[in-house]
Protein backbone atom coordinates (compact mmCIF):
# COMPACT_ATOMS: atom_id res chain seq x y z
CA UNK A 1 0.00 0.00 0.00
CA UNK A 2 1.52 3.41 -1.31
CA UNK A 3 0.48 6.47 1.59
CA UNK A 4 2.26 9.04 3.24
CA UNK A 5 1.64 9.06 7.53
CA UNK A 6 1.37 11.60 10.37
CA UNK A 7 3.45 10.41 12.61
CA UNK A 8 4.12 11.89 15.83
CA UNK A 9 6.88 11.14 17.79
CA UNK A 10 7.61 13.06 21.48
CA UNK A 11 9.90 12.20 24.15
CA UNK A 12 9.03 12.45 27.91
CA UNK A 13 9.19 15.68 29.02
CA UNK A 14 12.37 16.68 30.49
CA UNK A 15 12.12 18.43 34.24
CA UNK A 16 13.61 21.26 33.81
CA UNK A 17 15.75 20.78 37.45
CA UNK A 18 18.83 20.00 36.84
CA UNK A 19 22.07 19.08 34.56
CA UNK A 20 21.34 15.79 31.48
CA UNK A 21 23.17 13.49 32.31
CA UNK A 22 23.76 10.45 30.29
CA UNK A 23 20.94 8.07 32.40
CA UNK A 24 18.43 10.38 30.52
CA UNK A 25 19.51 10.20 27.07
CA UNK A 26 19.26 6.23 26.55
CA UNK A 27 15.38 5.71 27.55
CA UNK A 28 13.86 7.87 25.32
CA UNK A 29 15.08 10.89 23.22
CA UNK A 30 17.93 9.15 21.64
CA UNK A 31 14.81 6.18 20.57
CA UNK A 32 12.41 8.93 19.95
CA UNK A 33 14.86 10.84 17.92
CA UNK A 34 16.24 7.75 15.75
CA UNK A 35 12.49 7.00 14.97
CA UNK A 36 11.76 10.19 13.96
CA UNK A 37 14.70 10.40 11.73
CA UNK A 38 14.26 7.22 10.01
CA UNK A 39 10.39 7.84 9.82
CA UNK A 40 10.88 11.21 8.01
CA UNK A 41 13.52 9.26 5.66
CA UNK A 42 11.21 6.74 4.68
CA UNK A 43 8.57 10.33 3.37
CA UNK A 44 6.23 10.30 6.43
CA UNK A 45 4.93 13.79 7.56
CA UNK A 46 6.60 13.61 10.99
CA UNK A 47 7.02 16.09 14.23
CA UNK A 48 9.40 15.19 17.06
CA UNK A 49 7.97 17.10 19.94
CA UNK A 50 9.46 17.56 23.34
CA UNK A 51 9.35 20.21 25.72
CA UNK A 52 10.43 21.14 29.34
CA UNK A 53 8.44 19.81 32.50
CA UNK A 54 8.45 22.62 34.75
CA UNK A 55 5.91 22.70 37.18
CA UNK A 56 5.44 20.30 40.38
CA UNK A 57 7.18 19.98 43.29
CA UNK A 58 10.58 18.51 42.02
CA UNK A 59 11.40 21.91 40.40
CA UNK A 60 10.86 24.06 44.03
CA UNK A 61 13.11 21.87 45.42
CA UNK A 62 15.93 21.81 42.84
CA UNK A 63 15.42 25.48 42.63
CA UNK A 64 15.58 26.35 46.55
CA UNK A 65 18.83 24.01 46.71
CA UNK A 66 20.28 26.35 44.21
CA UNK A 67 18.89 29.52 45.84
CA UNK A 68 17.14 30.86 42.73
CA UNK A 69 13.76 31.94 41.64
CA UNK A 70 11.67 29.32 40.01
CA UNK A 71 11.55 31.62 36.97
CA UNK A 72 15.14 31.98 36.37
CA UNK A 73 15.69 28.05 37.61
CA UNK A 74 13.62 26.58 34.99
CA UNK A 75 14.57 29.18 32.26
CA UNK A 76 17.97 28.53 33.15
CA UNK A 77 17.44 24.93 32.54
CA UNK A 78 15.49 25.22 29.61
CA UNK A 79 17.99 26.86 27.42
CA UNK A 80 20.61 24.68 28.88
CA UNK A 81 18.69 21.47 28.24
CA UNK A 82 17.82 22.56 24.77
CA UNK A 83 21.54 23.08 24.06
CA UNK A 84 22.46 20.08 25.04
CA UNK A 85 19.92 18.11 23.44
CA UNK A 86 20.96 20.10 19.79
CA UNK A 87 24.64 19.25 20.83
CA UNK A 88 23.66 15.23 20.74
CA UNK A 89 22.05 15.82 17.26
CA UNK A 90 17.97 15.26 18.58
CA UNK A 91 16.29 16.45 15.80
CA UNK A 92 12.84 18.53 17.78
CA UNK A 93 10.74 20.03 15.45
CA UNK A 94 9.94 21.74 18.77
CA UNK A 95 11.25 21.85 21.99
CA UNK A 96 8.68 23.64 23.64
CA UNK A 97 7.59 24.58 27.52
CA UNK A 98 5.04 23.56 30.12
CA UNK A 99 4.83 26.79 31.61
CA UNK A 100 3.78 27.86 27.81
CA UNK A 101 0.31 29.72 27.04
CA UNK A 102 -0.36 26.80 24.82
CA UNK A 103 -0.07 24.69 27.48
CA UNK A 104 -2.14 26.67 29.86
CA UNK A 105 -4.54 27.11 26.87
CA UNK A 106 -4.82 23.47 26.20
CA UNK A 107 -5.09 22.71 30.13
CA UNK A 108 -7.47 24.59 30.51
CA UNK A 109 -9.43 23.22 27.53
CA UNK A 110 -9.20 19.62 28.18
CA UNK A 111 -9.93 20.64 32.37
CA UNK A 112 -13.23 21.81 31.23
CA UNK A 113 -14.20 19.05 28.43
CA UNK A 114 -13.66 16.93 31.58
CA UNK A 115 -15.66 18.75 33.40
CA UNK A 116 -18.24 19.09 30.88
CA UNK A 117 -18.48 14.86 30.68
CA UNK A 118 -18.63 14.40 34.28
CA UNK A 119 -15.46 12.97 34.33
CA UNK A 120 -14.37 15.74 37.47
CA UNK A 121 -15.45 16.08 41.03
CA UNK A 122 -14.93 18.00 43.71
CA UNK A 123 -13.47 16.63 47.77
CA UNK A 124 -12.57 17.50 50.70
CA UNK A 125 -9.03 16.03 52.14
CA UNK A 126 -6.50 16.23 54.59
CA UNK A 127 -3.33 17.83 53.70
CA UNK A 128 0.18 17.85 54.96
CA UNK A 129 0.84 21.41 56.17
CA UNK A 130 3.60 23.19 57.81
CA UNK A 131 2.92 25.32 60.49
CA UNK A 132 6.25 26.80 59.97
CA UNK A 133 6.87 27.97 56.72
CA UNK A 134 2.61 28.44 56.16
CA UNK A 135 1.95 26.08 52.82
CA UNK A 136 0.54 22.78 52.19
CA UNK A 137 3.05 20.51 51.47
CA UNK A 138 2.07 17.89 48.40
CA UNK A 139 3.88 15.15 46.77
CA UNK A 140 7.72 16.01 47.13
CA UNK A 141 7.82 18.61 49.91
CA UNK A 142 7.45 15.88 52.07
CA UNK A 143 9.64 13.09 53.58
CA UNK A 144 9.29 10.68 55.52
CA UNK A 145 9.97 6.54 56.03
CA UNK A 146 8.03 4.06 53.16
CA UNK A 147 5.23 2.31 55.47
CA UNK A 148 5.86 -0.57 53.18
CA UNK A 149 9.62 -1.35 53.17
CA UNK A 150 10.25 1.30 56.09
CA UNK A 151 13.39 2.98 53.71
CA UNK A 152 13.65 6.27 55.30
CA UNK A 153 14.05 9.82 53.61
CA UNK A 154 11.51 8.56 50.35
CA UNK A 155 9.00 11.50 49.42
CA UNK A 156 5.54 11.30 50.54
CA UNK A 157 4.48 10.21 46.53
CA UNK A 158 6.22 7.23 46.14
CA UNK A 159 9.11 5.08 47.58
CA UNK A 160 12.17 4.88 45.27
CA UNK A 161 12.99 1.68 46.89
CA UNK A 162 10.51 -0.47 46.60
CA UNK A 163 8.58 1.54 43.87
CA UNK A 164 5.14 1.84 45.41
CA UNK A 165 3.16 4.94 44.47
CA UNK A 166 2.31 6.87 47.76
CA UNK A 167 -1.68 8.28 48.90
CA UNK A 168 -1.83 11.36 50.35
CA UNK A 169 -0.77 11.10 54.30
CA UNK A 170 0.20 7.64 53.83
CA UNK A 171 4.28 8.18 54.69
CA UNK A 172 5.30 7.33 58.12
CA UNK A 173 7.12 10.04 60.58
CA UNK A 174 6.59 13.13 57.78
CA UNK A 175 8.97 16.38 57.58
CA UNK A 176 8.62 19.35 56.06
CA UNK A 177 11.75 19.23 53.44
CA UNK A 178 12.40 22.70 54.37
CA UNK A 179 12.36 23.62 57.83
CA UNK A 180 12.47 19.74 58.62
CA UNK A 181 9.60 20.43 61.31
CA UNK A 182 6.34 17.45 61.33
CA UNK A 183 3.45 19.37 59.20
CA UNK A 184 -0.11 18.96 60.73
CA UNK A 185 -3.10 17.90 58.74
CA UNK A 186 -5.29 20.35 57.01
CA UNK A 187 -8.39 20.34 55.25
CA UNK A 188 -8.59 21.59 51.36
CA UNK A 189 -11.29 20.98 48.68
CA UNK A 190 -9.63 18.72 46.05
CA UNK A 191 -10.43 18.38 42.29
CA UNK A 192 -10.53 14.78 41.32
CA UNK A 193 -10.43 12.55 37.77
CA UNK A 194 -12.34 9.85 37.77
CA UNK A 195 -10.11 7.27 36.46
CA UNK A 196 -11.98 4.21 37.95
CA UNK A 197 -14.14 4.97 35.41
CA UNK A 198 -11.92 4.17 32.67
CA UNK A 199 -11.25 0.65 33.65
CA UNK A 200 -12.75 -1.33 31.32
CA UNK A 201 -11.83 0.53 28.30
CA UNK A 202 -8.25 1.15 29.24
CA UNK A 203 -8.50 -2.48 29.35
CA UNK A 204 -9.51 -2.77 25.53
CA UNK A 205 -7.31 -0.24 24.96
CA UNK A 206 -3.82 -2.30 26.12
CA UNK A 207 -4.39 -5.00 23.83
CA UNK A 208 -2.80 -3.12 21.08
CA UNK A 209 -0.44 -5.03 19.39
CA UNK A 210 1.81 -2.29 19.24
CA UNK A 211 2.44 -2.77 23.03
CA UNK A 212 5.03 -4.72 24.60
CA UNK A 213 3.44 -7.47 26.85
CA UNK A 214 6.05 -7.25 29.34
CA UNK A 215 4.45 -3.38 29.98
CA UNK A 216 0.54 -4.26 29.73
CA UNK A 217 1.34 -7.29 32.19
CA UNK A 218 1.98 -4.81 34.57
CA UNK A 219 -0.56 -2.52 33.05
CA UNK A 220 -3.34 -5.15 33.54
CA UNK A 221 -2.28 -5.97 36.88
CA UNK A 222 -2.69 -2.06 37.81
CA UNK A 223 -6.50 -2.06 36.83
CA UNK A 224 -7.24 -5.45 38.04
CA UNK A 225 -6.35 -4.34 41.50
CA UNK A 226 -8.56 -1.71 41.36
CA UNK A 227 -7.50 2.36 39.77
CA UNK A 228 -7.97 5.21 42.04
CA UNK A 229 -9.24 8.25 41.53
CA UNK A 230 -6.89 11.00 40.68
CA UNK A 231 -6.24 13.84 42.97
CA UNK A 232 -5.35 16.62 39.74
CA UNK A 233 -5.16 20.00 41.85
CA UNK A 234 -2.37 21.23 44.43
CA UNK A 235 -2.98 23.71 46.65
CA UNK A 236 0.20 26.22 45.96
CA UNK A 237 1.18 29.11 43.09
CA UNK A 238 3.50 27.36 41.10
CA UNK A 239 1.94 25.60 38.07
CA UNK A 240 -0.64 25.99 35.88
CA UNK A 241 -3.81 27.82 37.69
CA UNK A 242 -7.17 26.09 38.25
CA UNK A 243 -9.75 28.38 36.56
CA UNK A 244 -11.89 30.21 39.08
CA UNK A 245 -9.11 29.35 41.92
CA UNK A 246 -6.86 30.93 44.39
CA UNK A 247 -3.17 29.14 44.83
CA UNK A 248 -4.55 26.12 43.48
CA UNK A 249 -2.50 24.46 40.62
CA UNK A 250 -3.09 21.22 38.46
CA UNK A 251 -1.10 18.19 39.70
CA UNK A 252 2.18 18.75 37.18
CA UNK A 253 1.16 15.34 35.97
CA UNK A 254 -1.90 16.62 34.65
CA UNK A 255 -0.75 19.61 32.66
CA UNK A 256 2.87 17.67 31.48
CA UNK A 257 1.09 15.00 28.91
CA UNK A 258 -1.30 18.00 27.94
CA UNK A 259 2.50 19.43 26.60
CA UNK A 260 2.13 16.74 23.90
CA UNK A 261 0.02 18.45 22.62
CA UNK A 262 0.19 22.12 23.09
CA UNK A 263 4.14 22.08 21.90
CA UNK A 264 2.11 20.59 18.72
CA UNK A 265 -0.45 23.43 18.52
CA UNK A 266 3.27 25.96 18.87
CA UNK A 267 4.81 24.05 16.28
CA UNK A 268 2.03 24.34 13.41
CA UNK A 269 -0.78 25.40 12.47
CA UNK A 270 -2.23 21.78 11.15
CA UNK A 271 -1.43 20.25 14.48
CA UNK A 272 -4.84 18.76 14.47
CA UNK A 273 -3.50 16.18 11.55
CA UNK A 274 -1.35 14.72 14.26
CA UNK A 275 -3.87 14.76 17.17
CA UNK A 276 -7.58 14.91 16.10
CA UNK A 277 -9.78 11.62 14.43
CA UNK A 278 -11.52 13.63 12.15
CA UNK A 279 -8.84 16.47 10.38
CA UNK A 280 -8.63 16.45 7.02
CA UNK A 281 -4.49 15.96 6.83
CA UNK A 282 -3.69 16.73 3.54
CA UNK A 283 -0.66 14.46 2.34
CA UNK A 284 -2.32 11.51 2.91
CA UNK A 285 -2.70 8.63 0.33
CA UNK A 286 0.60 9.48 -2.46
CA UNK A 287 3.99 7.98 -2.46
CA UNK A 288 5.61 5.76 0.18
CA UNK A 289 5.90 2.53 0.90
CA UNK A 290 6.22 1.11 4.43
CA UNK A 291 6.85 -2.37 4.91
CA UNK A 292 5.60 -4.35 7.91
CA UNK A 293 4.70 -1.94 10.76
CA UNK A 294 2.12 -3.64 12.61
CA UNK A 295 -0.21 -0.49 12.19
CA UNK A 296 0.20 -0.11 8.55
CA UNK A 297 -3.35 0.49 8.01
CA UNK A 298 -3.39 3.51 10.61
CA UNK A 299 -3.04 6.88 8.62
CA UNK A 300 -1.48 8.88 11.75
CA UNK A 301 0.61 7.46 14.49
CA UNK A 302 1.55 8.94 17.73
CA UNK A 303 4.39 7.66 19.39
CA UNK A 304 5.56 8.09 22.72
CA UNK A 305 8.80 7.17 23.84
CA UNK A 306 9.13 6.50 27.47
CA UNK A 307 11.19 5.06 30.40
CA UNK A 308 9.74 2.50 32.69
CA UNK A 309 8.83 4.87 35.32
CA UNK A 310 6.40 6.71 33.93
CA UNK A 311 4.18 3.84 32.34
CA UNK A 312 1.31 4.39 34.65
CA UNK A 313 1.00 7.75 33.38
CA UNK A 314 1.26 7.12 29.66
CA UNK A 315 -0.56 4.01 29.65
CA UNK A 316 -3.39 4.73 32.08
CA UNK A 317 -3.97 8.33 33.08
CA UNK A 318 -3.17 9.73 29.75
CA UNK A 319 -5.18 7.55 27.70
CA UNK A 320 -7.99 8.01 30.15
CA UNK A 321 -7.80 11.83 30.27
CA UNK A 322 -7.80 11.69 26.03
CA UNK A 323 -10.83 9.26 26.29
CA UNK A 324 -12.41 11.37 28.91
CA UNK A 325 -12.22 15.16 26.83
CA UNK A 326 -14.26 13.01 24.38
CA UNK A 327 -12.95 16.05 21.91
CA UNK A 328 -11.75 13.67 18.51
CA UNK A 329 -8.49 13.32 20.25
CA UNK A 330 -6.63 10.13 18.98
CA UNK A 331 -5.09 7.81 21.12
CA UNK A 332 -1.30 7.10 21.37
CA UNK A 333 -0.57 3.80 18.66
CA UNK A 334 2.83 3.01 20.68
CA UNK A 335 4.04 3.77 23.61
CA UNK A 336 8.24 2.19 23.87
CA UNK A 337 9.01 1.71 26.88
CA UNK A 338 12.99 1.21 27.93
CA UNK A 339 14.31 0.71 31.43
CA UNK A 340 17.51 2.29 33.35
CA UNK A 341 20.77 3.38 32.49
CA UNK A 342 23.46 1.91 35.32
CA UNK A 343 26.67 3.46 35.62
CA UNK A 344 29.81 0.88 35.55
CA UNK A 345 26.94 -1.39 37.65
CA UNK A 346 25.55 1.49 40.13
CA UNK A 347 22.54 3.55 40.10
CA UNK A 348 23.07 7.02 38.39
CA UNK A 349 23.71 9.61 41.72
CA UNK A 350 23.95 13.52 41.15
CA UNK A 351 24.36 13.56 45.08
CA UNK A 352 27.08 10.67 45.50
CA UNK A 353 29.05 12.29 42.35
CA UNK A 354 27.95 9.00 40.73
CA UNK A 355 27.50 11.08 36.98
CA UNK A 356 28.88 11.63 34.04
CA UNK A 357 26.89 15.17 32.74
CA UNK A 358 26.43 15.42 28.68
CA UNK A 359 28.47 18.57 28.89
CA UNK A 360 31.19 16.35 30.40
CA UNK A 361 30.75 13.65 27.89
CA UNK A 362 30.73 15.79 24.84
CA UNK A 363 33.78 17.70 26.15
CA UNK A 364 35.90 14.75 25.69
CA UNK A 365 34.29 12.36 22.73
CA UNK A 366 31.88 13.48 19.61
CA UNK A 367 28.17 12.90 20.00
CA UNK A 368 28.01 9.98 17.78
CA UNK A 369 30.23 7.87 19.92
CA UNK A 370 27.78 7.85 23.04
CA UNK A 371 24.69 7.69 20.02
CA UNK A 372 26.21 5.00 18.86
CA UNK A 373 27.19 2.73 22.15
CA UNK A 374 23.62 3.80 23.88
CA UNK A 375 22.03 2.24 21.11
CA UNK A 376 24.30 -0.95 20.92
CA UNK A 377 23.34 -1.72 24.17
CA UNK A 378 19.71 -0.85 24.77
CA UNK A 379 17.15 -3.37 23.64
CA UNK A 380 13.57 -2.62 23.36
CA UNK A 381 12.41 -3.91 26.51
CA UNK A 382 12.49 -2.65 30.19
CA UNK A 383 15.67 -4.14 30.69
CA UNK A 384 18.30 -2.38 32.98
CA UNK A 385 21.82 -1.09 30.80
CA UNK A 386 25.00 -0.07 32.04
CA UNK A 387 27.44 1.98 30.74
CA UNK A 388 30.50 1.16 31.45
CA UNK A 389 33.62 3.09 30.39
CA UNK A 390 36.14 0.07 29.54
CA UNK A 391 33.13 -0.78 27.06
CA UNK A 392 32.47 1.82 25.61
CA UNK A 393 36.07 2.35 24.56
CA UNK A 394 36.90 -1.21 23.32
CA UNK A 395 33.34 -0.98 21.20
CA UNK A 396 33.90 2.55 19.55
CA UNK A 397 37.03 1.49 18.62
CA UNK A 398 36.52 -1.90 17.07
CA UNK A 399 32.91 -1.48 15.66
CA UNK A 400 33.03 2.26 14.50
CA UNK A 401 36.48 3.14 14.32
CA UNK A 402 38.08 -0.54 12.76
CA UNK A 403 35.38 -1.68 10.66
CA UNK A 404 33.38 1.06 9.48
CA UNK A 405 35.61 3.98 9.41
CA UNK A 406 38.39 2.02 8.19
CA UNK A 407 36.63 0.40 5.66
CA UNK A 408 35.00 4.28 4.19
CA UNK A 409 38.88 5.35 4.14
CA UNK A 410 40.04 2.63 2.36
CA UNK A 411 37.59 2.63 -0.21
CA UNK A 412 37.57 6.34 -0.71
CA UNK A 413 42.01 6.56 -0.35
CA UNK A 414 42.10 3.54 -2.93
CA UNK A 415 39.60 5.55 -4.79
CA UNK A 416 41.35 8.88 -5.03
CA UNK A 417 44.81 7.55 -5.54
CA UNK A 418 43.87 4.63 -8.57
CA UNK A 419 41.28 6.73 -10.60
CA UNK A 420 41.84 10.11 -9.09
CA UNK A 421 38.46 10.03 -7.12
CA UNK A 422 36.42 8.99 -10.34
CA UNK A 423 33.86 6.73 -9.70
CA UNK A 424 35.01 3.59 -11.15
CA UNK A 425 33.59 1.45 -13.74
CA UNK A 426 32.79 -2.00 -12.96
CA UNK A 427 32.50 -5.61 -14.65
CA UNK A 428 30.73 -7.51 -12.23
CA UNK A 429 30.67 -11.25 -11.48
CA UNK A 430 27.59 -12.85 -9.82
CA UNK A 431 29.90 -12.75 -6.81
CA UNK A 432 29.95 -8.73 -7.07
CA UNK A 433 26.26 -8.76 -7.97
CA UNK A 434 25.21 -11.25 -5.14
CA UNK A 435 27.10 -8.70 -2.47
CA UNK A 436 24.93 -5.65 -4.16
CA UNK A 437 22.20 -7.07 -3.22
CA UNK A 438 22.84 -7.20 0.32
CA UNK A 439 22.42 -3.46 0.41
CA UNK A 440 19.10 -4.00 -0.61
CA UNK A 441 18.45 -6.47 1.50
CA UNK A 442 19.90 -4.67 4.35
CA UNK A 443 18.09 -1.80 4.01
CA UNK A 444 14.36 -3.66 4.15
CA UNK A 445 16.10 -5.80 6.79
CA UNK A 446 16.75 -2.52 8.80
CA UNK A 447 13.70 -1.01 8.40
CA UNK A 448 11.61 -3.44 9.46
CA UNK A 449 13.23 -3.30 12.75
CA UNK A 450 12.92 0.45 13.26
CA UNK A 451 9.12 0.35 12.40
CA UNK A 452 9.95 -2.53 15.59
CA UNK A 453 11.63 -0.22 18.13
CA UNK A 454 14.36 -2.34 17.90
CA UNK A 455 16.73 -0.04 17.28
CA UNK A 456 20.10 -2.12 18.52
CA UNK A 457 19.18 -4.83 16.49
CA UNK A 458 18.53 -2.62 13.53
CA UNK A 459 21.96 -0.88 14.19
CA UNK A 460 23.67 -4.62 14.07
CA UNK A 461 22.00 -4.80 10.66
CA UNK A 462 23.96 -2.70 9.43
CA UNK A 463 27.33 -3.57 11.18
CA UNK A 464 26.76 -6.58 10.25
CA UNK A 465 27.07 -5.79 6.21
CA UNK A 466 29.78 -3.68 7.09
CA UNK A 467 31.81 -6.21 8.21
CA UNK A 468 30.65 -8.48 4.92
CA UNK A 469 31.59 -5.41 3.02
CA UNK A 470 35.24 -4.95 4.60
CA UNK A 471 36.06 -9.43 4.19
CA UNK A 472 34.97 -8.42 0.61
CA UNK A 473 38.01 -5.54 0.14
CA UNK A 474 40.45 -7.48 2.81
CA UNK A 475 39.77 -10.63 0.48
CA UNK A 476 40.32 -8.77 -2.83
CA UNK A 477 43.29 -6.52 -1.54
CA UNK A 478 42.93 -4.18 -4.36
CA UNK A 479 46.08 -1.61 -3.00
CA UNK A 480 48.33 -4.87 -4.57
CA UNK A 481 45.71 -6.15 -7.24
CA UNK A 482 47.61 -5.92 -11.15
CA UNK A 483 44.29 -6.09 -12.60
CA UNK A 484 42.61 -3.10 -13.28
CA UNK A 485 39.17 -4.12 -14.00
CA UNK A 486 39.20 -5.97 -11.10
CA UNK A 487 40.31 -3.34 -8.85
CA UNK A 488 37.47 -1.07 -10.54
CA UNK A 489 35.34 -3.38 -9.98
CA UNK A 490 35.99 -3.86 -6.12
CA UNK A 491 35.86 -0.21 -5.82
CA UNK A 492 33.03 -0.03 -7.37
CA UNK A 493 31.45 -2.23 -5.18
CA UNK A 494 33.13 -1.18 -1.84
CA UNK A 495 31.69 2.12 -3.02
CA UNK A 496 28.29 1.34 -3.44
CA UNK A 497 28.08 0.17 0.57
CA UNK A 498 29.68 3.50 1.33
CA UNK A 499 27.19 5.45 -0.36
CA UNK A 500 24.16 3.53 1.24
CA UNK A 501 25.62 3.95 4.84
CA UNK A 502 25.24 7.70 4.25
CA UNK A 503 21.55 6.88 4.49
CA UNK A 504 21.30 4.21 6.22
CA UNK A 505 23.35 5.57 9.10
CA UNK A 506 21.37 8.64 9.47
CA UNK A 507 19.24 7.92 12.41
CA UNK A 508 21.68 6.23 14.17
CA UNK A 509 25.04 8.39 13.47
CA UNK A 510 23.67 11.80 11.79
CA UNK A 511 26.83 14.05 12.36
CA UNK A 512 28.92 11.07 10.68
CA UNK A 513 25.77 10.64 8.05
CA UNK A 514 26.38 14.21 6.85
CA UNK A 515 30.18 14.16 6.97
CA UNK A 516 30.20 10.86 5.02
CA UNK A 517 27.62 12.69 2.41
CA UNK A 518 29.79 15.98 1.90
CA UNK A 519 32.98 13.02 1.27
CA UNK A 520 30.57 11.72 -1.71
CA UNK A 521 29.22 14.92 -2.60
CA UNK A 522 25.82 13.71 -2.28
CA UNK A 523 22.70 14.67 -0.55
CA UNK A 524 20.90 12.43 1.10
CA UNK A 525 17.55 12.19 0.12
CA UNK A 526 15.17 9.30 1.10
CA UNK A 527 15.28 5.79 2.70
CA UNK A 528 13.99 4.01 -0.46
CA UNK A 529 16.72 5.28 -2.45
CA UNK A 530 19.67 4.36 0.28
CA UNK A 531 20.60 1.09 -2.33
CA UNK A 532 20.29 2.95 -5.61
CA UNK A 533 23.36 4.19 -7.54
CA UNK A 534 24.06 7.60 -6.14
CA UNK A 535 26.85 8.05 -7.77
CA UNK A 536 27.44 7.94 -11.44
CA UNK A 537 30.26 7.34 -13.32
CA UNK A 538 32.28 9.65 -14.15
CA UNK A 539 31.49 11.83 -11.35
CA UNK A 540 34.21 12.88 -8.45
CA UNK A 541 33.93 12.16 -5.18
CA UNK A 542 34.90 15.25 -2.73
CA UNK A 543 37.54 15.56 0.44
CA UNK A 544 38.23 12.53 2.28
CA UNK A 545 38.26 13.15 6.04
CA UNK A 546 38.56 10.62 8.81
CA UNK A 547 35.03 9.61 9.94
CA UNK A 548 36.09 8.38 13.42
CA UNK A 549 39.06 8.43 16.06
CA UNK A 550 40.40 6.38 18.20
CA UNK A 551 39.52 6.37 21.25
CA UNK A 552 42.65 6.38 23.61
CA UNK A 553 43.43 4.39 27.21
CA UNK A 554 43.87 7.82 28.77
CA UNK A 555 40.67 9.29 27.82
CA UNK A 556 39.21 5.93 29.47
CA UNK A 557 40.60 6.48 32.35
CA UNK A 558 40.26 9.73 32.74
CA UNK A 559 36.24 9.32 32.81
CA UNK A 560 36.76 6.67 35.46
CA UNK A 561 39.38 8.85 37.50
CA UNK A 562 36.78 11.35 37.65
CA UNK A 563 33.86 9.07 38.84
CA UNK A 564 36.04 7.64 41.35
CA UNK A 565 36.73 11.00 42.75
O1 LIG B 1 9.13 11.75 34.78
C1 LIG B 1 9.48 12.77 34.20
O2 LIG B 1 10.65 13.05 34.01
C2 LIG B 1 8.40 13.70 33.68
N1 LIG B 1 8.93 15.03 33.54
C3 LIG B 1 7.92 13.17 32.37
C4 LIG B 1 6.74 13.88 31.82
S1 LIG B 1 6.29 13.12 30.39
C5 LIG B 1 4.91 13.83 29.85
F1 LIG B 1 3.88 13.26 30.25
F2 LIG B 1 4.92 15.05 29.92
ZN1 LIG C 1 8.41 23.72 56.77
Amino acid sequence: MIYIKHILVTAALIYANGPLHLGHIRSTYLPADIYARYCRLAGNEVLYICATDEHGTPIIINAEKEKKGLKEFVDFYYEKDKHEFEQLGFSFDIFHRTSSVENKKMTEHIFAKLKENGHIYQKEVEQFYCEKCLRFLPDRLVVGTCPYCKSKGQYSDGCEVCGRVLKTSEISKPKCITCKTSPIMKKSMHYFFKLSFFSFKLKEYIKNPNFQTEVTNYVLNWIDSGLIDWDISRDMDWGVQIPGEKSKVFYVWFDAPIGYISSTVAATPEWENFWKKNSNAKSESKKMSRSSFNNSHAKREIVHFIGKDISYHHYLFWPAMLMGANDNFLLPNAIPVRGYLNLEHRKFSKSKGWFVSISDFLAEFQPDYLRYYQTAITPHSVEDANFVWKEFGTRINTELVSNLGNFVHRTLTLIKKISNSEIPKPELSNKDKKLLAKITETKEKTSELLEKFEFREAQEEIMHTTSEFNKYLSEREPWKDRNAKRVATTLYVSLRWVSALATLLQPFLPFSSQKLAKMLEIKILSWNDADKEYLKQGAKLGEIEMLFKKIEDKQIEKMEQRLKK
